[in-house]
């Protein structure tokens, strides 16, 4: 197919009406309509996002049907707690290999929507709790699946943070929230790696259905950020597909068996649809089609055994070392001695989560072979639970504990049941099973290490002072067993860092009060406070901080350096020293704050940073880039992003409570003086540039004449008290110096911008 939007307007005038409708809709489950008369071909869209899930036969969105054997590579979870673009840029890239590879032409991911709340049953699909670090991780997975020839859906656009009543839940979001935290991370990915689709979401915002706003998918998503690519309903977003398609949605996915191609044919005819609308979506899946040709035609193969590899050096880089009190790991392959190794995860890994994302690993390798073949000593096991039952087993306990009370070192895997798309979870707490069976081995053994498997967080308060050691091992993927084994004997340094608070109690998170709503509307009442940033406000102390995560070896800071760049950023650049004795990586994490800000404003926020690999005794001199679009706010009364100019403190170090090294930059910021109106405050015309001196002039005479009020507003402590007034409201008060004349020249003084 020639790429040309001549050929495109050619292809469009030579197909009818009837045709171009019906190309705007799924030909199946799974694969867009060809025209084979007019040399349209068909395209094969596929889940995504940690895998290609290819289904072969039996169709379904929810993961019920077997699909072709894919790479497992960790779920964002995981794969957020790398905090690296760069080796998520090839997972991406693995990805797209495997897409190509099965015909894929669109596998639908990343999933990059914010973790409000630890109970979001998705929350293992998704990055971080934090919009600057979700937005670099799917810029990089995103440009890895492109940079194959297959196309990326950024899903779900947008506001998707909870299954709860999920397809029609009107998420209800203050616009600096909406801006700021949510729509953030999609900006910078749609600005920065043009993803070829965008899938929106089932809910509502703000009252309106993502799948058919005209604010979202017209406005924000292609004249503000430029969205180049097509816009894809989630499976089965659509509520009213002409209303859909005349706001920006393309393409609708599934198949609707041709019912609302033929709504979208009537309202053409009669009127209600113009046309061009429709020529508009039909086009880009004409260019969708083109820009995924080449790699349909070429086709492809991938080798499974690298993509293994990759698969466990992901998994190595996403464990996080939560505790390890007096070095107790790692642990020592000769002299480790007799090992316990107890939990069913071990045998039987807890690797991905439910639903549209459940990948047909290539194969899965568990912790306990790995482990048994690293450790020098005698290793055995006890499963401890029965994957999948709650209720502790007695029999299986007791087995335990006689294993951890003959053991020198135990490792007790635990962690949370299936998390699942479809429904959110009820609490963190552990599984009652677990929860006992690790009551009564670290009665028997306290030297035990735990590792956790988990896609949402799980509690540790309550039971963390017990144990020595906790590995957060999330969900690992296929090759997530070994790359345990290793990190817990030290062949692997630990490098992840959270990239979502784990809280000590449910009740302390920020939509506690709030998730999941009532009668399909839930409320954002913490507005900007989600995650760390409500953690840090409220003085409240998590579990483990945002950003946190141990090495088997320490770094050192020093000599920080900010400036103010070019581009209205900050460049800062700090020396990072590897102090141990051990090679490793480390996050070097970047928080700027405004203190004295006119704006509502978090205490600190992620801004930049940047992965470190360091031999021992080695140093480097790590740079960072903030760029000014990530220090904009967005203004509530201006609807821009606007940047504040003064004096910000850029705070660097290793969590966003470890904080090694602060500097000061000053920055210009934007002209960010309100428009003058009669509903203006009297405080707000003294302190703007040329309304405040017309004002005060006229104010001034008319005290000098005697006027009382005019005395009164000319004088600090009546100004006090009535500065908050609106001018029209002073100009109201019987005897007031601002006649309906002088205000009248005020206004047009103020350059005619009333309110
Ligand atoms: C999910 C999407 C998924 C789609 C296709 C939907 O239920 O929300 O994430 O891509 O199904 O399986």
């Amino acid at each position: 197919m020639n790429a040309s939007p001549d050929s495109h307007a050619d292809k469009l005038a030579s197909l009818s009406l009837e045709e171009k409708a019906s190309l705007t809709s799924g030909a199946d489950f799974w694969n867009t309509k060809a025209v084979p008369g007019a040399g349209v071909p068909g395209m094969l869209l596929t889940d995504g996002p940690h895998g290609v899930r290819r289904q072969a036969e039996g169709d379904d969105h929810v993961g019920l049907n077997a699909s072709v054997p894919a790479t497992c590579f960790p779920p964002a979870v995981a794969l957020g707690s790398t905090w690296d673009p760069e080796l998520l840029q090839r997972i991406g890239a693995a990805l797209g290999e495997e897409a190509r590879a099965g015909g894929v032409s669109v596998l639908l991911g990343p999933g990059i929507n914010i973790k409000r709340s630890p109970l979001g049953g998705r929350n293992f699909e998704y990055l971080s709790e934090d919009p600057v670090l979700t937005g670099e991780l799917g810029t990089a997975l995103v440009a890895g699946i492109q940079s194959k020839g297959v196309g990326a859906s950024l899903k779900h656009f947008a506001v998707n943070n909870q299954e709860a009543d999920r397809v029609r839940v009107s998420a209800d979001v203050d616009p600096r929230p909406l801006r700021e935290i949510y729509l953030r991370g999609f900006q910078k990915v749609v600005t920065k790696a043009q993803p070829w689709t965008v899938m929106c979401s089932y809910n509502r915002i703000n009252g309106v259905y993502a799948s058919e706003d005209p604010w979202l998918l017209t406005d924000v998503l292609r004249a503000e950020w430029s969205h180049t690519g097509l816009v894809v309903s989630d499976w089965g977003a659509v509520n009213d597909r002409v209303k859909g398609l005349a706001a920006g949605l393309d393409l609708e996915m599934p198949s609707s068996g041709g019912a609302t191609d033929a709504q979208i044919v009537e309202a053409v005819k009669n009127g209600a649809l113009d046309e061009a609308v429709l020529d508009t979506a039909a086009r880009r899946v004409l260019e969708l089609a083109d820009r995924t040709e080449a790699a349909r035609r070429a086709g492809g193969s991938y080798g499974a055994d690298a993509h293994h590899a990759l698969a466990l050096e992901a998994a190595r880089r996403s464990i996080v070392l939560l505790k390890n009190e007096n070095s107790f790991l790692p642990l020592d392959p000769q002299a480790a001695g007799r090992v316990a190794v107890i939990g069913e995860y071990a045998r039987t890994p807890r690797y991905q989560g439910g639903g549209s994302s459940l990948v047909n690993p290539t194969r899965l390798e568990n912790a306990l072979d790995a482990i048994t073949e690293i450790a020098s000593g005698e290793v055995v096991f006890a499963p401890g639970y029965t994957a999948a039952q709650d209720a502790p087993d007695n029999a299986l306990i007791a087995e335990a504990v006689d294993a951890a009370r003959a053991a020198d070192t135990v490792i007790l895997f635990i962690g949370s049941e299936l998390e699942s798309e479809g429904y959110d979870r009820t609490g963190i707490d552990l599984p009652a099973a677990h929860r006992a069976l690790l009551d009564a081995v670290l009665e028997a053994n306290p030297s035990t290490a735990v590792v956790l498997s988990n896609g949402g967080v799980v509690q540790t308060a309550g039971w963390d002072h017990r144990v020595p050691a906790i590995l957060e091992g999330w969900l690992l993927g296929q090759a997530g067993g070994p790359a345990t084994a290793e990190v817990l004997f030290g062949l692997a340094n630990p490098s992840g860092r959270l990239a979502e608070t784990i809280p000590a109690r449910l009740q302390d998170t920020p939509s506690y009060l709030d998730f999941p709503g009532e009668f399909s509307h839930v409320r954002y009442g913490e507005g900007l406070y989600v995650g760390y940033r409500h953690y840090d406000a409220r003085d409240i102390e998590p579990a483990y901080p945002f950003g946190h995560g141990l090495s088997y070896t320490a770094f050192s800071y020093a000599n920080l350096l900010a400036t103010a760049d070019d581009g209205g950023g900050i460049t800062l650049r700090v020396e990072v020293t590897n102090t141990g004795d051990r090679a490793g990586h480390e996050i070097v994490q970047a928080y700027t704050s405004l203190p004295g800000s006119a704006f509502v404003r978090p205490l600190r926020e992620l801004k930049g940073f940047a992965a470190v690999h360091l031999d021992p005794g080695e140093t480097e001199t790590v740079e960072i880039r903030i760029p000014r679009e990530d220090l904009a706010v967005w203004h509530p009364v201006l609807e821009k992003w606007v940047l504040e100019g003064g004096e910000y403190t850029v705070e660097v170090g290793a969590s966003s409570r470890d904080l090694r090294q602060t500097a000061v930059v000053g920055l210009d910021g934007d002209d960010l003086t309100l428009p003058l109106g009669p509903g203006s405050t009297l405080e707000e015309w003294l302190a703007h540039p040329t309304g405040g001196p017309a004002l005060s002039a006229i104010l001034e005479d008319a005290a000098a004449s005697g006027n009382q009020l005019a005395a009164m507003l000319t004088d600090p402590e009546g100004r006090a008290l009535i500065g908050n007034f609106p001018l029209k409201r002073l100009a109201a008060f019987p005897g007031s110096p601002l006649t309906q004349d002088a205000l009248g020249r005020l206004l047009n003084d103020a350059s005619g911008d009333v309110q």
